[in-house]
């Protein structure tokens, strides 16, 4: 009996998965390609056991005076509003985003602000050179800040320094994914290396009380590379989004230990960095002078901050039988599948033939399920090439019923519409408190919508 003992292990690099066999794709997280043989793990003899030999622990009551949590703002204040308020000593970010969104700019502009201000920063890059970071620096006129900065990729190299100085306010390590262990086998970059690596900057963060932001990278699908096990390992988990080709990012909070998840930070991409951008319910609204047929305005909801965005659809009608496509752009694809199927099957109207495509105009990803109602409203008006009403915004819950449900705050998002000039609004029944300059047309159902802009 007994196993053997050089077994082979093969780690999906996507979810940290485990198998004995190489597989073209995880049977965990269904990836391709993304299984790679990894030396194993450590695996400490069975044949002691846990019940003794250890230190007593004690044991405190729940309303002993505990720490506070004392945040320390980095100064910018979208940055802060998306944490939650500022860095929470001790505490380990993760930031992921696309490359070149914009991840090392932010951090660096958070860390200048934070050494102007007097906290010690050590920011480690192992992507680039001190140089091409001092070249950025002085690009966001930080080239005075106070900052200590270096290039390395070894962990021992790092923590070895680190040890010997009084410990970082913020230590910024840009990115996990290069990071270096000599006590783990395998390239930087797997799973074992980056898992490891994480474990003890993590660790060094808990014991100083240095708050620890660990940049990682972001596969095609938008999860943060290398493991997924990183997402449970820190407190916070952050991601920058935004389309290149656009201005505008979008700091989201996707985990947070310390506070809300759902706040976001708006920062527009501009020649000398970051700016914040403090009110941001315009910004995704493109110019709207004459009433395009296909376009609706959806006041989405970002934690408490309304922001209002435009959705824009395209019907073709095919002439031949061939397969006619679907793209979006900034929403969930199968969630426009299932409003087609909602419409085709509720409402009688026919897309079979046609080609559709959805766009989030301004690079925005909506999350929002309250845009269900606006994407509708979009795309009915798109099929019946007929403009909806201008001034006009759109907001509910469709189900497979095809009735427009209820969402949260509808108070919040009228009340913005109204601020920007938007008198008429579409929404669910009984969406609570009247807002007396704003006309509201309760839809109940999408024949109803079908009903108002069809007819
Ligand atoms: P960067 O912070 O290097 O992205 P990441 O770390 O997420 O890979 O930013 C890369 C892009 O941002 C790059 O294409 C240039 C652009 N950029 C500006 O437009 N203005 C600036 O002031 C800076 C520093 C970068
Ligand atoms: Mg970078």
């Amino acid at each position: 009996m007994g196993m053997a003992k050089t077994k082979r292990r093969y780690v999906c690099q996507a979810c940290g998965s485990v198998s004995h066999r190489w597989q073209g794709q995880c049977s965990d997280c269904g990836e391709w390609n993304t299984l790679a043989e990894e030396a194993p793990a450590t695996v400490f003899s069975q044949k002691h056991d846990l019940s003794s030999g250890g230190r007593p622990i004690a044991f405190e009551p729940l309303d002993a005076p505990g720490k506070e949590l004392r945040r320390r703002p980095t100064g910018l204040d979208e940055f802060d509003r998306a944490l939650g308020g500022g860095l929470v000593p001790g505490s380990a970010i993760l930031m992921g985003g696309d490359p070149g969104i914009g991840k090392s700019t932010l951090l660096l502009q958070a860390a200048g602000r934070i050494a102007r201000a007097g906290g010690d920063v050590v920011y480690v890059s192992g992507e680039e050179a001190a140089g091409q970071v001092r070249l950025r620096a002085a690009r966001l006129e930080l080239a005075d800040a106070p900052i200590r900065l270096a290039a390395a990729t070894s962990v021992r190299d790092i923590l070895t320094t680190l040890n010997g100085m009084e410990p970082p306010a913020l230590l910024v390590i840009d990115s996990i994914q290069t990071m270096h262990s000599d006590t783990i086998e395998g390239a930087p970059g797997t799973v074992s290396q980056v898992r490891g690596c994480a474990f003890e900057l993590i660790r060094y963060a808990k014991e100083t009380g240095a708050a620890l932001v660990l940049v990682g990278h972001v596969t095609k699908d938008g999860a943060i590379a290398g493991p997924r096990v990183l997402e449970h390992m820190v407190d916070v988990v952050m991601s920058f989004e935004g389309e290149r080709s656009h201005q505008y990012r979008i700091l989201r909070n996707l985990k947070n230990r310390f506070g809300a998840v759902d706040e976001i930070g708006v920062f527009a991409m501009a020649d000398d960095g970051l700016e914040e951008v403090a009110n941001p319910s315009m910004l995704f609204l493109s110019g709207r002078d004459a009433p395009l047929a296909g376009s609706a305005v959806f006041p989405a909801l970002e934690g408490t901050r309304p922001v209002l965005v435009e959705v824009q659809a395209l019907i073709v009608r095919l002439q031949s039988g061939a397969t006619p496509r679907r793209a979006v752009v900034g929403w969930d694809n199968g969630r426009l599948a299932m409003l087609l199927a909602v419409l085709e099957s509720r409402c009688g109207l026919n897309f079979s033939s046609a080609e559709v495509y959805l766009n989030i105009a301004g690079g925005y990803r909506l999350t929002d399920p309250a845009a269900d109602l606006a994407v509708a409203a979009a795309l009915v008006s798109a099929l019946a090439d007929k403009p909806l009403p201008s001034a006009s915004i759109w907001f509910g819950e469709v189900s497979l019923a095809g009735e427009v449900r209820p969402v949260a705050h509808p108070g919040v998002r009228l009340r913005e519409a109204l601020k920007l000039g938007f008198d008429r609004a579409h929404g669910p029944a009984g969406a609570g408190e009247k807002i007396p300059d704003i006309r509201y047309d309760e839809l109940g159902s999408l024949a109803k919508l079908v009903d108002r802009i069809a007819s």
